[in-house]
């Protein structure tokens, strides 16, 4: 039987840890209880928003309807000669399961270590970081489809994966619930340590277990805990731009940091923000992190018109500058739908 709250603050369920009410909060620990939340008469009407561990979201208002926590648990494992096979449900914690693996000396997740949320959630945006990404892992994602409440599998390349993007955030947005998720990691392992500040981390031959150490030393020195400031991590996803806007930005900047893309150039949104003097901008409770300028985080009492306040200030600083348009990865969560830092903004 689910577990019912009516009106139940949502602070401890989301990591930039503001107030704000769900009219009604239930927790899901079976596909089964999914599915009859999904059919319960009483919540026929209301939105319903799924809800992981509440690490790429800011409630912009209460929620007017039914979150339902993802708390489905259970992870087996099965190897063959090439491969281990890690059969996952979505409600388990995703950087439990990178520390559990490295342990184990299942190496293919290390480089993916820390990344608060959810192992279900972590398919939506394809999670990424050190030169790893959520699909160069991913066997299979299998979701509930909300329309007919049957289980549906897609393989990896069904996912249609990019750079913090999925096919859960286009074509099957609002109508798949993930449940459970394949892992296939390569008993021929190749390291990965190019990115950044980790080469210069690791000595040696480079191990599964150093790369891992190596990525959560490096961002325990640059990202905020969640338990100790609330936040969401980066706040604003890195820009893709046009050569010819790069090579007139460079021209200007020589320090700016971008990378060759398929589509252009990837800047780094963290230096536009840092480089526009807006470390430490604060409205209220909330601030642009004094490390990572990508990052907005909570020094205590923040609310959501605070956050609201500050993104704004930093995308139209960052526009009237560089001629960027920032475009925010943290989803915000309206009253009864999911809306965007334009629509809240315009509110205000
Ligand atoms: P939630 O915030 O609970 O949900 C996110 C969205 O997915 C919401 O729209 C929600 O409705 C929807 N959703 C949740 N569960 C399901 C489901 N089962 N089926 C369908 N929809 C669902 N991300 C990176 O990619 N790389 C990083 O390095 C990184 N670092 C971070 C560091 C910090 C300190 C923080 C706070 C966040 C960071 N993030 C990073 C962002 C975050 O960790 C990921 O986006 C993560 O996958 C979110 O998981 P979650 O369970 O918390 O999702
Ligand atoms: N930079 C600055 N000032 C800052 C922040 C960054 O100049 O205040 C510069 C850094 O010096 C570096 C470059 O920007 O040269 C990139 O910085 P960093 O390596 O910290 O990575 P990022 O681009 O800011 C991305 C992801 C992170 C991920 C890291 C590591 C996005 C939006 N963010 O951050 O993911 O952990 O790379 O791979 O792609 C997240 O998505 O929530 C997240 C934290």
């Amino acid at each position: 039987m689910s577990q019912i709250t009516l009106n139940a603050n949502l602070a401890p369920y989301h990591t930039f840890g503001i107030d704000c009410q769900a009219k009604v909060l239930v927790k899901a620990n079976s596909v089964a209880e999914l599915i009859s939340i999904y059919q319960n008469d009483d919540w026929q009407y209301l939105p319903k928003l799924p809800l992981g561990s509440g690490s790429n979201m800011l409630f912009t208002s209460d929620f007017e309807g039914v979150v339902v926590l993802n708390r489905l648990k259970g992870i087996s494992v099965t190897e063959d000669g090439d491969f281990w096979y890690l059969e996952c449900e979505s409600g388990e914690d995703w950087p439990d399961l990178v520390e559990w693996s490295v342990k184990q000396g299942l190496h293919g997740l290390e480089n993916l270590a820390l990344i608060p949320g959810c192992i279900g959630t972590a398919p939506i945006q394809n999670i990424g970081a050190y030169g790893v990404e959520f699909k160069d892992v991913c066997d299979y994602v299998e979701y509930l489809d909300l329309t007919t409440l049957q289980v549906v599998r897609l393989s990896m390349d069904e996912c249609q994966f990019g750079y913090r993007d999925s096919i859960f955030k286009k074509g099957l947005y609002g109508n798949a619930l993930i449940i459970k998720v394949g892992l296939k990691l390569a008993k021929s392992w190749q390291a990965k340590f190019q990115y950044g500040a980790l080469q210069n981390l690791i000595t040696g031959e480079p191990t599964s277990v150093k790369i891992f150490e190596a990525v959560k030393e490096t961002r325990q020195s640059k990202l905020p805990n969640p338990e100790v400031e609330g936040n969401a991590g980066s706040f604003f996803k890195n820009p893709v731009i046009t050569k010819d806007l790069y090579k007139a930005l460079k021209a200007k900047h020589p320090s700016l940091v971008a990378f060759e893309a398929p589509e252009g150039f990837k800047v780094a949104a963290g230096w536009l923000i840092d480089n526009a003097g807006l470390k430490g901008y604060q409205v209220g409770g909330a601030r642009v992190h004094d490390n990572q300028a990508l990052v907005i985080v909570n020094k205590g009492g923040a609310t959501a018109q605070d956050v609201i306040q500050v993104a704004r200030h930093v995308q139209q600083t960052v526009k009237q500058r560089y001629s960027v348009e920032l475009e925010h990865e943290v989803r915000f969560i309206g009253r009864t739908q999911e809306t965007c830092l334009h629509d809240v903004a315009m509110g205000l």
